[in-house]
């Protein structure tokens, strides 16, 4: 099943000299894989916003989007007044029990009645994992997402999302700064320049 399609796609943002990619083909289908490599700057955040369908392609034909797109982020963006409880199922009102589960493979039990404001980065991007994963996405997003967390907790956050795509076969798409932090390290890569 196509989640993502796009033809020959463009993206050029105004003021800016040239297009940060240019006649670019991707199709994602269910449980395939994709990383994003590239230096700072050179437009990986921009095309995973394409695949969510938050960024519209100055040029290309034949978009498929997909319709549920879980994203997480280096900034972890919660709701700061809301508990980590009240953060998840603000997203996912019927997912209580998913959520205690998931809260406790990472071992984030016990802050769940905690403010997110007064969460460590780490502590907060598990979190804002979580939320992605609770809405049961067609396509995870991962952007920098899980770089706040040590080495145990971010293979405890690997082993989950494993784990759930084993059961619902999201397809991923990730994007880190370190070889050693992939989910999928042998995925195909779009190499950005
Ligand atoms: N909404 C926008 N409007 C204009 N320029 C943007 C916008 N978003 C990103 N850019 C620019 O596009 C380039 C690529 O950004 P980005 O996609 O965030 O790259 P990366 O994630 O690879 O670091 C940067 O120079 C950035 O400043
Ligand atoms: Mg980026």
């Amino acid at each position: 099943m196509i989640l993502f399609s796009a033809d020959s796609i463009s993206l050029r943002y105004p003021g800016r000299p040239g297009p940060l990619f240019r006649d670019l083909s991707l199709t994602l289908r269910r449980g395939e894989s994709l990383r994003l490599t590239g230096p700072s700057g050179a437009g990986k955040t921009s095309l995973m916003r394409v695949i969510a369908g938050l960024q519209r392609p100055s040029a290309g034909r034949g978009l498929i989007l997909p319709r549920r797109v879980g994203m997480a982020f280096a900034e972890p963006r919660l709701l700061p007044h809301l508990s980590v409880l009240e953060n998840l199922l603000f997203i996912a009102p019927k997912a209580r029990h998913q959520a205690d589960a998931m809260l406790a493979a990472l071992e984030m039990q016990a802050l769940q009645g905690a403010r997110a404001a007064s969460l460590s980065k780490g502590q907060a991007q598990r979190v804002a994992l979580i939320r992605a994963l609770l809405i049961r996405p067609e396509i995870l997003l991962l952007d920098e997402a899980l770089g706040g967390l040590d080495r145990p907790a971010w293979t405890r956050a690997r082993d989950l999302i494993c784990q759930q795509r084993a059961q619902d076969g999201f397809a991923l798409v990730e994007i880190s700064h370190d070889p050693a932090r992939l989910i999928v390290p042998e995925a195909p890569a779009i190499c950005l320049t």
